[in-house]
């Protein structure tokens, strides 16, 4: 059983703590860390957490608390990080790590030198369905990858703060990018380096400092592209959806708008439908179970679990430092309207990746390229010479 000590009673210190109660009831919420001491009663009644504090300190130094969770504003990450360090205790920080990669690095290195467990809270690499593909990608079903879409959209967040840049660290490339880069790390491979980035990141509808549209792509040493979509500004709820293209084999994966239940509702009893869904009736698309969609249960499953066998969790601050590096390089080539390099002070993949390569031999004198059966019924073939370097098309002759 481990007791926890959380950080934050807004939006994500609830998910979280429903989380933890729910799968792993063993594990419990010991203490609630909220500014506000009415909000922190709130959480405590709503929970059943014994106990809350208006000091981040006390929370974190409470003897009994076993690790901290940090479900507060961006700019609070790396005070809390350094307090739980400072503290010895276990931390695990929601996404993004830092507002810049200075921020995380800076937290890497703090928990690092203490010594203590660290978990980098990335939901969505967690979801059931996210799980399961990346399993299939690892296992080969998908030939080796070579491209990742993955699209955060929705039509903008809950509280003051994320518009502010001076406290969130920047807009929805951050909020919501920093998702997308790390499920096509997970998909390209963890230990490929990124090597590049070319970005956009524009302010088109709301009267905000920070970009409200970001769209990227980060090339991968062995020449995988992480693509991602990420908007404040969508329409329509939530849109969490990922495409991994491979050659061998394709996944397309929709985690959360249309998952498969679909309602009708002339609209006479109206209420929650799901996180950031704009309508209450007409057809809605409502989600079973957001705690396990969003990949709550299995990732804390994953870091308690890590944290009983004095192991690492899937996700670290580590992997939290290289996704605030590839932002930052994001945010340059916005600025430059140029392909940007990753400039990683800490690297502990592949020193050197292997570009992506299908290519097999056709017979002694040819390399394969394709076979498609044409609506004749005939099989044509499309080879290349290995002499001339000449594309021919033949019809294959069935036995
Ligand atoms: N899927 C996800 O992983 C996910 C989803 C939402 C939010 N988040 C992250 O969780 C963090 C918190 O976001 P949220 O949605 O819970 O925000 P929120 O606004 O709902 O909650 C933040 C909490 O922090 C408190 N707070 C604000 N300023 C403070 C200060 N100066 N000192 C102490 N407390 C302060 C607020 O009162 C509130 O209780 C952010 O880093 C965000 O990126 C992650």
């Amino acid at each position: 059983m481990a007791k926890l000590a959380m950080l934050g009673a807004g939006f994500i210190g609830d998910f979280y703590t429903y989380g933890l109660h729910g799968m792993r009831s063993r594990d419990q919420v010991h203490i609630i860390y909220s500014r506000d001491e009415g909000r922190g009663r709130a959480f405590s009644a709503k929970h059943g957490v014994p106990k809350w504090t208006t000091s981040m300190k006390k929370a974190i130094e409470d003897p009994e608390v076993d690790a901290v969770v940090i479900g507060l504003p961006n700019n609070l990450h790396l005070e809390a990080v350094k307090l739980s360090a400072a503290a010895g205790k276990p931390v695990l920080c929601t996404k993004p790590l830092g507002r810049n990669a200075v921020e995380a690095l800076e937290m890497l290195e703090a928990v690092e030198k203490a010594g203590v467990l660290h978990g980098y809270l990335e939901d969505l690499v967690y979801t059931p369905k996210t799980l399961k593909a990346i399993e299939s990608v690892r296992s080969g079903a998908l030939g080796q990858v070579t491209w990742v879409r993955s699209r955060e959209t929705h039509p903008g967040p809950h509280s003051d703060w994320f518009w502010t840049k001076e406290v969130s660290g920047g807009g929805v490339l951050l909020d919501m990018g920093c998702h997308c880069i790390e499920i096509a790390r997970n998909y390209i491979g963890k230990d490929i380096r990124p090597v590049e980035v070319i970005a956009v990141a524009d302010t088109l509808v709301k009267p905000i400092e920070a970009e409200d549209n970001a769209l990227g792509w980060v090339r991968y040493e062995n020449g995988a592209i992480g693509q991602f979509e990420a908007s404040w500004t969508f329409r329509g709820g939530m849109d969490l959806r990922d495409e991994v293209m491979g050659t061998e084999g394709t996944i397309w994966v929709n985690n959360f708008l249309r998952t498969g239940f679909e309602m009708f509702t002339a609209g006479g009893k109206s209420g929650y439908v799901a996180e950031k869904a704009e309508i209450e009736k007409g057809w809605i698309f409502p989600v079973g179970d957001e705690i396990a969609e969003l990949g709550y249960y299995h990732m804390f499953t994953d870091m308690l679990t890590a944290l009983d066998n004095k192991t690492a969790p899937q996700e670290t601050f580590y992997d939290g430092y290289i996704v605030n590096e590839i932002m930052d390089a994001c945010y340059r080539s916005a600025r430059s309207k140029k392909w940007e390099p990753v400039m990683l002070k800490v690297w502990r993949g592949k020193e050197k990746a292997d570009p992506i390569s299908a290519i097999r031999d056709y017979d002694k004198d040819h390399v394969f390229v394709k076979e498609e059966r044409m609506p004749d019924g005939s099989i044509k073939l499309i080879l290349k010479n290995k002499g001339t370097g000449k594309i021919i098309q033949k019809i294959k002759k069935e036995k």
